[in-house]
């Protein structure tokens, strides 16, 4: 029996989630499904609908905070959330970012910030950039953390990119893209959140990294799994939807239902549909 054959409704009706079982996913093509936590209300709700992983993402300064950028967000805060929701998780995998400035100064400050996450109950740190980090990723995974990398937009360096917009889409862009995906993989990192990037450069990291687990978010459909922020994706972030992003629980008859919908709709591949990453 898959192990995702029975969502459950009471007590946990498939195993822990791990990394060679999501390694496993990708390699039978079964796509991988991620949302944004923060607490454990929503962990117990996400765990029981299966959800594979869930994002104790930095977002959660903008979401739960009302900031305009991810980047104020502290290392306690993520972990004080990571604790929030692991204390609810029973089976799917958790990852935890580190928030900006908690690995910047250097691969010490870097393997302490994350020992810190790991500490707070994460089964994995997510961190964002190529490049620079690959260092920190290397250093982390030989510590025996996984770690997922994080490229195309990186709301981290907001201030730098100038806006929320595709990334990639000239040919000296896409080239860096793909250099900083091998080399994040070579470093060590099992899996790579491309966010708002064309599809067919998402479409090329996956095929050319087949041993990397790639989730995107506005990157299409050709990555082994997709996440999108919780509160998006129930309708209840102001102002006008990202393209990318489907409101689950308009016509759904609860937040429940909202989230198995969504569930579903990842694993069939009818989302994300054309319409949300044709840019
Ligand atoms: O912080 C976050 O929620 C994220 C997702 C958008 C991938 O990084």
């Amino acid at each position: 029996m898959s192990s995702h054959s029975a969502p459950g409704t009471s007590g946990p009706t498939r195993k822990q989630v791990t990394l060679p079982s999501m390694r496993q996913m990708h390699a039978k093509r079964e796509p991988i499904t991620m949302l944004t936590c923060y607490d454990s209300t929503f962990a117990r709700l996400l765990d029981e609908a299966e959800v594979d992983a869930l994002l104790i993402g930095d977002s959660l300064g903008m979401v739960l905070q009302g900031k305009p950028s991810t980047i104020p967000v502290s290392l306690d805060e993520v972990a004080y959330h990571t604790r929030c929701v692991t204390a609810a998780t029973r089976t799917a995998w958790v990852i935890a970012d580190l928030p900006f400035g908690s690995y910047h100064a250097g691969v010490d400050q870097g393997i302490r910030s994350a020992a810190a996450l790991m500490q707070a109950g994460a089964h994995m740190v997510k961190l964002e950039g190529g490049g620079w980090t690959s260092e920190l990723v290397h250093k982390l995974v030989e510590r025996g953390i996984p770690v997922c990398a994080h490229l195309g937009l990186t709301p981290q360096s907001i201030h730098a990119i100038g806006g929320f917009r595709v990334q990639g889409r000239t040919e000296e862009a896409a080239a860096l893209l793909i250099r900083h995906a091998s080399e994040l993989h070579e470093a060590g990192a099992s899996m790579l959140v491309l966010e708002l990037t064309p599809e067919d450069i998402a479409a090329s990291i996956s095929a050319r990294l087949p041993g990397l687990i790639t989730i995107g978010i506005g990157a299409g459909p050709q990555t082994s799994g997709q996440v999108l922020v919780l509160h998006d994706m129930l309708g209840l972030s102001p102002g006008k939807p990202p393209r990318f992003v489907k409101n689950f629980l308009a016509g759904s008859d609860g937040v429940s239902s909202a989230v198995r919908a969504y569930v579903a709709a990842v694993r069939h591949g009818d989302f994300p549909a054309p319409a949300n990453y044709d840019y």
